[in-house]
């Protein structure tokens, strides 16, 4: 009864010039091991999930990418959206679709471009996940220790309990910084890793309590859900779903959430420089992927090139430098929040 639905609609234009619109982050090997990060993720779930009950949710633009790059997946595993909507619709379409396939399905809910190390501690995660879900109706996420005051994920306050499992007393997405800091002076919170554990029945059922125009809106077209009238019934309704994450739609108001506090190590990779803190440095501290690099007096640097290259750098500290055919682009890490605001600008200008 394993199914996974790995999310893959996201755009990671903080990764620009690398991650674009029409190639985004998670088709990339951007760890520079050889696989992409949509083929990493999938290969991982496929250690406790049968990869055909793998589906990959993406805009329709990234279903060829999904095909090409996932040589174990069939088309009828590639859920395509008409509309980019975020992530309830998707969730909830696929849970939908799954649900009629297997009425006691239950979900992993992942995204497709983050970086986890020891495999074994979050596949044994998933288990205990999966086990809590099978019995109770639950909806589960997992939890990362938080470091800094960061206000771009979402914040899960727990009950102190013994426990693995622990119930969460409140769920709140994207706090602002004062908050994000009072969150941890507290203690007892974790950031959201955006993986949840749910039945196809439970988190349907917290879509009939919270979202009722949307379920409404999708079950309208369960009787041709997984035939061929299917596509069109999607096309004509799914840009009509509200605009809304899983986080604001259900977590933040459900009271059945419990989180599970990761044992492996996490990362969204959302920037440049989350990429280089998970990347092995050279002697100078410089991360390189694909460059030949000489340099001198140079650290801290996020250095990629498109192709074997060779770079020379001097006298620079902190920045990211990473080149594809058209485009160069040599920035300070420390703005690498402003990158989505640049390539705004390039694409006007150029
Ligand atoms: N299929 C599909 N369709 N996938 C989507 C869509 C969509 O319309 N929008 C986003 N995604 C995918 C992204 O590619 C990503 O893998 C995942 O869903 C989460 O979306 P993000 O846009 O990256 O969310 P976020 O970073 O703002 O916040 C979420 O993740 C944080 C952890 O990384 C929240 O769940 C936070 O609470 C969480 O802390
Ligand atoms: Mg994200």
């Amino acid at each position: 009864n394993y199914y996974a639905v790995l999310m893959a609609g996201g755009v990671g234009s903080r990764f620009w010039p690398v991650s674009t619109t029409t190639f985004p982050k998670q088709f990339h090997d951007m760890l520079g091991t050889g696989e992409t990060l949509i083929q990493k993720t999938f290969a991982r779930l496929t250690k406790i999930i049968p990869a055909q009950n793998i589906f990959i949710l993406t805009n329709e633009r990234y279903a060829s990418l999904v095909l090409e790059q996932l040589s174990e997946v069939e088309e009828r595993q590639v859920v395509t959206e008409p509309a980019m909507r975020n992530t309830a619709p998707c969730i909830l379409y696929a849970a939908l679709k799954i649900q009629k396939e297997n009425p006691d399905a239950l979900l992993a809910v992942a995204p497709s471009d983050h970086w986890i190390e020891n495999e074994d501690a979050f596949i044994a995660g998933l288990q205990k996940s999966f086990d809590a879900c099978a019995k109770k109706d639950i909806l589960m996420t997992m939890g990362i220790q938080p470091a800094f005051p960061n206000t771009g994920y979402g914040y899960i306050q727990y009950e102190k309990e013994e426990t693995a499992i622990k119930k969460v007393t409140q769920f709140t997405e994207k706090p602002d910084y004062e908050t994000a800091k009072q969150f941890l002076s507290e203690g007892n919170y974790l950031w959201n890793a955006g993986i949840f554990i749910w039945s196809a029945r439970s988190i349907i059922h917290a879509f009939e309590k919270f979202q009722k125009d949307m379920v409404a809106l999708f079950r309208k077209g369960s009787m041709v859900y997984n035939t061929e009238q299917e596509n069109d019934f999607i096309q004509e309704n799914y840009p009509l779903a509200e605009n809304i994450s899983i986080d604001y739609a259900i977590l933040e108001k459900a009271d059945n959430v419990y989180v599970l506090p990761a044992t492996f190590d996490w990362s969204d990779l959302g920037t440049w420089g989350s990429l280089y803190d998970k990347l092995d440095k050279n002697a100078a501290e410089n991360a390189v992927v694909n460059a030949r690099v000489v340099s001198e007096d140079a650290s801290g640097n996020m250095i990629r090139t498109a192709t074997d290259k060779v770079v020379v750098v001097d006298g620079l500290e902190d920045y990211i430098i990473v080149d594809k055919e058209e485009v160069l682009l040599i920035y300070p890490k420390k703005k690498e929040q402003d990158i989505k605001g640049v390539l705004k600008k390039v694409v006007e200008k150029y």
